[in-house]
């Protein structure tokens, strides 16, 4: 059964819509563990249009599960990184104008930058994971940088229009989870599942975290966090 990290980021979001107080991430993480939550996961970007650096100060004080830091591979957040120490950091690509992160990481095409920023993290003693395609290449690239995890970008499976088309993308991520588990990487998935979509990938061989977001926050302001985060964790099961 996967392990379950919810992105609380746009907790955040709405707080940011009137730079106010409220709603706080640091009590959506509370939420989020009693409903059963195994990981907290938070996007720090650059533009810093959710969470903000002093959410992941204090929810780094505050989670009792893992946190979950997901940023880019810039100087300053891999600085932050260092100085907070989050248990882990997934590298994302990131571009300013973009509303989700789309795509993954270039590793292959970006391998010095990637490497330099994982000797970083490694040095300071956090578990890293690349958010990638589910892409062979990819996949090979991030084993020869000997990060502990990739967490394959469930994107184009999540955004299919039809069963066919979702049914392949299912496939694509089978063999490339295949592929993952043969480099001894632990495998990892997420972004644009939901409570419709997630159980064909929480039920891929060897699958052991999802990190989702907007799904599960969405449903929280009808059912509230807990709840919202509790369905989730049963259909992963
Ligand atoms: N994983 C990564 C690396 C992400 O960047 C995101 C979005 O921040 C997610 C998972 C969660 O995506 P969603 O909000 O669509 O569930």
């Amino acid at each position: 059964m996967p392990k379950l990290g919810v992105n609380i980021d746009h907790v955040a979001t709405v707080r940011q819509a009137r730079k106010t107080f409220e709603p706080d991430p640091v009590w959506a993480a509370m939420k989020a563990e009693l409903g059963g939550a195994d990981q907290i996961t938070v996007h720090l970007r650059e533009d810093r249009r959710h969470i903000q650096d002093r959410d992941l100060r204090l929810l780094k004080e505050t989670v009792h599960v893992k946190l979950n830091l997901e940023c880019a591979c810039e100087k300053e957040m891999l600085d932050i990184a260092c100085e907070v120490k989050p248990q882990r950091v997934c590298l994302v690509p990131e571009k300013r104008e973009e509303v989700t992160t789309e795509g993954g990481l270039d590793v292959a095409a970006n391998f010095d930058r990637v490497q330099s920023a994982v000797k970083q993290l490694h040095d300071a003693g956090i578990f890293v994971s690349l958010f990638i395609d589910p892409d062979a290449a990819q996949i090979e690239a991030s084993k020869s940088l000997a990060v502990e995890a990739v967490e394959l970008h469930t994107g184009t499976y999540a955004n299919a229009k039809s069963d066919q088309a979702q049914h392949s993308e299912l496939l694509v991520l089978q063999k490339a989870s295949e592929v993952v588990l043969t480099h001894d990487l632990l495998l990892h998935a997420g972004h644009g599942l939901n409570y419709q979509n997630v159980i064909p990938v929480a039920q891929i061989d060897g699958m052991e975290e999802l990190n989702i977001g907007h799904s599960i926050i969405a449903r929280s302001i009808f059912v509230g966090l807990e709840d919202a985060v509790a369905e989730m964790k049963a259909l992963c099961s």
